[in-house]
């Protein structure tokens, strides 16, 4: 009796070293590939500015951007074994006067390993409102909008990413009226 649980112990303790070893190689040897230098095609096509009052916060009118953009990028570069599901998520960046970044997701996506890791998609709307902390985006002449995506993976680190291409654009002087 004795002698088997012996047994079973040591053969537990064999597979979890083992076990444990094969998590850190697969850790391992996706951290060494590298995932950063994926093209991408992030282009703006509408841009509309209101101002409007945030109800949400002090119901001052601050202002809020409409964009629509084209999206294009190939992630099958990325998918290995070791990657259980992407978070990809398009960012708005630019400076104002009271803060040096300002960093606003304004759409997002999950793609599951197995799923097309092809993006390929004209006049996107933006999915959660751009809305700057005052008006910091009537006559912004240096916005630009990029691509990151999470790694998620079976085993190891989230890694964040953000793809080199960024799309620069503009905001115009003046509000669009609802009326138009
Ligand atoms: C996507 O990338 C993979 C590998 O990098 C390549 O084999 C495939 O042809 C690409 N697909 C398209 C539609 O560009
Ligand atoms: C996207 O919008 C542009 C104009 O903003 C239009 O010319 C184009 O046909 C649209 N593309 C699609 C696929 O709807
Ligand atoms: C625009 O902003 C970026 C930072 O987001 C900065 O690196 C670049 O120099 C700016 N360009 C101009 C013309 O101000």
């Amino acid at each position: 009796m004795h002698g088997v649980l012996q047994r079973v112990n040591q053969l537990m303790s064999v597979t979890l070293t083992v076990l444990a070893v094969l998590v850190c190689l697969c850790a391992l040897s996706s951290a060494l590939l590298k995932f950063d230098d994926v093209p991408s095609v992030v282009k703006t096509n509408r841009l509309r500015l209101m101002n409007v009052a945030d109800f949400t916060t002090d119901s001052r009118p601050k202002d809020l951007g409409a964009i629509t953009f084209d999206l294009k990028v190939n992630f099958s570069q990325v998918f290995n074994w070791n990657v259980k599901q992407l978070f990809v998520y398009v960012t708005a960046e630019y400076e104002t006067e009271t803060n040096a970044l300002n960093q606003v997701v304004i759409w997002d996506k999950v793609i599951l390993n197995g799923d097309n890791p092809i993006i390929d998609m004209e006049n996107v709307s933006s999915e959660y409102y751009f809305f700057d902390d005052g008006n910091g985006l009537v006559s912004n002449k240096n916005l630009s909008l990029y691509l990151s995506w999470n790694m998620v993976p079976n085993a190891g680190p989230l890694t964040d990413h953000s793809a080199p291409d960024r799309c620069r654009f503009k905001f115009p002087d003046k509000y669009h009226s609802s009326r138009q």
